[in-house]
């Protein structure tokens, strides 16, 4: 059996993890994020191809991509969350089950980083634990598609 393949998409600004306002968005690199995916994945025996982009097509372009190639979807859209139509209706039309993860708890933020537009076509948001967002978005995903029920 294929082990179960998760496609990660880091979106805008992430790049800058580490350096970029440590004081909400902690010291990790997003280097060192893929490294605790590809950790973690090794121990849900599940696959995980992370990408990092700054640009909201290129990021549409691996949604599309996905299809027939990965079983589910972690994003934090960083920015776009807040605005792109354009993302979320991509993650609704290729229909792969998507977690949303965010470092930062938005909603204790400004409030334009209180709505979400992905929010509504995913199966469930991580928001406000930092690296370990992603840790349990990942975790969250995997038991979802496969159907654990504990
Ligand atoms: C973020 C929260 C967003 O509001 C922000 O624009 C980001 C990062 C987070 O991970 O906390 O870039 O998605």
């Amino acid at each position: 059996m294929l082990p179960l393949s998760v496609l990660v998409l880091h979106g805008p600004n992430l790049n800058l993890l580490g350096q970029r306002e440590p004081g909400i968005y902690g010291s990790s690199t997003l280097e060192e994020i893929n490294r605790l995916l590809k950790a973690e994945s090794l121990k849900l025996e599940a696959k995980v191809t992370s990408l990092q982009s700054n640009h909201e097509g290129v990021l549409l372009d691996a949604i599309h991509g996905s299809l027939g190639q990965h079983q589910g979807i972690i994003i934090n859209a960083g920015a776009y969350t807040h605005t792109s139509v354009a993302l979320r209706d991509g993650i609704a039309a290729v229909s792969l089950p998507t977690v949303e993860v965010h470092l930062s708890n938005i909603y204790r933020r400004e409030n334009f980083r209180h709505h979400s537009y992905i929010a509504p076509v995913v199966v469930g948001q991580i928001s406000g634990f930092g690296v370990q967002s992603y840790v349990l978005g990942l975790q969250a995903l995997v038991h979802h598609l496969r159907k654990d029920e504990v």
